[in-house]
């Protein structure tokens, strides 16, 4: 955990307050993505977001990374959660460089920070190997599977030692098996490195695996429906009663949340 919020458990790290967001569309008419949006995420959580296609989750997490910015309301960043600098996004399709090999991918984000070449080098593979990719160093992103690809992103963004992660719908592409080790991968990720991680997905199994808390969204426009605080052991068993229970009210939740 980072020093300066060892004291502090509390730590706010986003805070939404009644925040709505209205995009102008081309044809002129106004979209409203988001309406009324409360949210508050705390030092070193593992907040998942579920809601159907369209309902404003990728808005909410483009909001977080401060790459648009509300129409109404009010967000919050914790101090020590710096824009370009403590706060990482991975996104829903790669975003690697598709010219660079996977090492430089990784170093770049460190150069950009201005750490120096060879020492960029040396940590980017350190990263590389962490989300276990060793040995595919030299290969350019079309050269890797789509789970390699999302390994590859998730070791671009650790490199900047996020204290906040913002992951949108990151294993939504790959096969169930893949899913389930970069699920694992992730967890371990997170339990060693005392981030905080809000990770945006549709699926709801995916969003009480994960979670140490669970955001309902609803809509058009979105909005928080209900949230579910997740206390189940890790690794969590989905065939295990209070699991599968869980399933089912959150199932209910984002059926009631549907316009
Ligand atoms: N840049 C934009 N301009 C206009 N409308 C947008 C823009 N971004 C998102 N929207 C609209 O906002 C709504 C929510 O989109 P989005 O946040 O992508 O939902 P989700 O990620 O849950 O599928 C959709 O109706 C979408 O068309
Ligand atoms: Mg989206």
């Amino acid at each position: 955990m980072r020093p300066e919020f060892a004291s502090d458990a509390n730590h706010t790290i986003l805070q939404l307050d009644d925040v709505g967001k209205t995009f102008r569309s081309d044809a002129g008419a106004d979209v409203t993505a988001l309406a009324s949006v409360d949210l508050t995420i705390r030092q070193g959580e593992f907040v998942t977001l579920v809601g159907a296609t369209g309902c404003g989750k990728t808005t909410l997490l483009d909001l977080a990374a401060g790459i648009t910015e509300p129409s109404a309301g009010h967000l919050r960043r914790g101090s020590g959660v710096r824009l370009g600098q403590s706060v990482a996004y991975v996104f829903q399709h790669y975003t690697l460089f598709p010219w660079r090999t996977t090492l430089t991918n990784v170093a770049f984000g460190l150069q950009m920070r201005g750490i120096g070449r060879r020492q960029a080098r040396t940590c980017a593979m350190e990263l590389l190997a962490r989300v276990g990719l060793a040995g595919f160093e030299k290969g350019r992103p079309h050269e890797l599977s789509g789970g390699m690809r999302q390994r590859a992103a998730i070791a671009q963004a650790l490199a900047i030692e996020p204290v906040l992660l913002l992951m949108d719908e990151p294993f939504g592409a790959v096969d169930d098996a893949t899913r389930a080790e970069l699920q694992r991968m992730l967890v371990d990720l997170w339990q060693d490195r005392g981030m905080t991680i809000l990770f945006v997905t549709h699926n709801i199994d995916e969003a009480i695996l994960l979670g140490t808390r669970v955001v309902v969204f609803g809509g058009p426009p979105g909005r928080v429906v209900r949230q579910f605080d997740i206390d189940l052991p890790r690794p969590r068993d989905r065939n295990m009663k209070p699991f599968t229970n869980l399933f089912l009210d959150v199932r209910q939740a984002l059926a009631g949340g549907l316009d």
